[in-house]
């Protein structure tokens, strides 16, 4: 099925901040549409996100630069490819930027029409989004779907909430779940236990850009006590059916290449303390997985972790890897992480994303798919996740239409799937 033409135009995301909407229409008329996603603690290795610039609009933050270059180029060089050739679709996009960091297109313009695309491709094809997603994939794994576990950020700080902990992301992981559908409810009873235990210590129960409760703690150890003692007043036990994963986005703590914790009253902490601080919360809380515990070029603090945590805990790299094979490559020679966050807007095509996934995989190697703390209202992550078999995804809390959506999306395609849906294990390979 040829692509007759490919639209482009500016919509809003869910911090009111200006993003694309691409739209793939095809020559029999059916169409699919894709918003992009925006990060706040941005890794500076991404690709690059093209901003108008211009102070008269939305504070600089405008987009029409990047849907005119769908308009007016991507869209006549795309028009009359197959939409199933993704890959051919995403070179020509790579060919005609022509920057390593998509900085001429721009990485948003770029990643719009590779996700509309893709879901065109599924509706040529007449079947699920995620079913056509693992069809790209080689070799395309038969019969059953594995269902990914979510992690549920219901806790949030530093750059997504003013006021809260220094560290990002306090995540729940319901891996004693049998299902999502189960798994969904496990979390949204933590997450509105933990919001009556906030309550009764009269603090607001506002929520960060996540979803998350963003309140005003004193120490970044006290999100973890807080949410040990939702998860046992909802019922469940710690460790065994609602483990903790954190994300305390280590690149935003790092300055003049030391580490500070205002909340915790250190500064000029190195890779060692921050690594002896792991150490201590691992041996106390059930702590599954931690996501850059060390900032963005401290090769040596990630392997310093890796060989502390001695592959028992997964090690996971987002502002580190930024989804790029490149980068990825590095990792696996310093033995930096044992894990990968995919987001698609890092690298910018959803080709370039399944290629770090296959390098990840080849290399023993988990992978997490991701959503941004800057989303939209259009489901994604849940059938790529599904269909790229990967067994993990984070997508915030439990509250916020635009992190619910996804949720929601996950338990529609397990309820469609029916016995060929089958929960994955928490199971490091490394
Ligand atoms: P971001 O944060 O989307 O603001 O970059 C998410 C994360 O660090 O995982
Ligand atoms: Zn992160």
């Amino acid at each position: 099925m040829k692509i007759k033409t490919i639209r482009a135009h500016e919509l809003l995301d869910s911090r009111g901040n200006p993003t694309i909407e691409a739209v793939a229409v095809l020559e029999n008329g059916s169409m699919a549409a894709a918003m992009v996603p925006s990060g706040a603690s941005t890794g500076q290795h991404e690709a690059l996100e093209l901003r108008d610039g211009d102070p008269a609009r939305y504070l600089g933050r405008g987009v029409l630069k990047a849907v005119a270059h769908v308009n007016d180029e991507i869209a006549p060089a795309l028009a009359g490819m197959d939409v199933r050739d993704q890959k051919g679709i995403d070179q020509t996009m790579l060919e005609l930027d022509g920057t390593a960091k998509k900085s001429r297109l721009g990485a948003n313009a770029i990643l719009s029409v590779s996700i509309a695309c893709l879901k065109a491709g599924a509706v040529a094809e007449g079947i699920p989004f995620y079913a056509y997603v693992s069809t790209l994939l080689d070799p395309e794994p038969a019969g059953k779907f594995i269902m990914p576990i979510p992690m549920m950020n219901v806790l949030n700080g530093g750059k997504h909430a003013e006021g809260s902990a220094d560290m990002q992301e306090y995540m729940i992981m319901p891996v004693g779940a049998p299902c999502i559908v189960e798994a969904v409810r496990w979390g949204a009873e933590v997450f509105h236990r933990l919001g009556k235990i906030i309550q009764d210590k009269s603090w607001p129960t506002t929520v960060g850009d996540e979803g998350g409760y963003a309140p005003p703690v004193k120490s970044n150890e006290e999100p973890l006590q807080l949410i040990m003692q939702a998860i046992e007043k909802a019922g469940y036990r710690p460790g065994e059916q609602v483990a903790i994963a954190l994300d305390p986005a280590a690149t935003e703590l790092h300055v003049d290449n030391k580490y500070h914790l205002e909340k915790d009253g250190r500064k000029d902490l190195t890779y060692e303390q921050m690594v002896d601080l792991y150490e201590d919360w691992i041996r106390k809380y059930p702590i599954i997985s931690i996501e850059d515990g060390l900032a963005e070029e401290d090769w040596s603090g990630f392997n310093h972790l890796m060989e502390e945590t001695e592959g028992k805990i997964q090690i996971v790299g987002d502002d580190l890897f930024v989804t790029n094979a490149q980068r990825v490559r590095i990792g696996i020679w310093e033995n930096a992480a044992n894990s990968v966050l995919i987001k698609v807007n890092q690298i910018g095509t959803i080709t370039e994303a399944l290629e770090t996934i296959k390098l990840a995989r080849e290399h023993e190697m988990t992978c997490i798919i991701s959503h941004r703390s800057g989303e939209t209202e259009l489901p994604f992550e849940a059938d790529f996740a599904v269909g790229t078999h990967v067994g993990q995804i984070k997508i915030g809390s439990l509250s916020r239409s635009e992190r619910v959506a996804e949720y929601n999306q996950l338990m529609r395609i397990e309820r469609e799937l029916g016995d060929r849906a089958e929960v994955a294990t928490f199971r490091l390979r490394k």
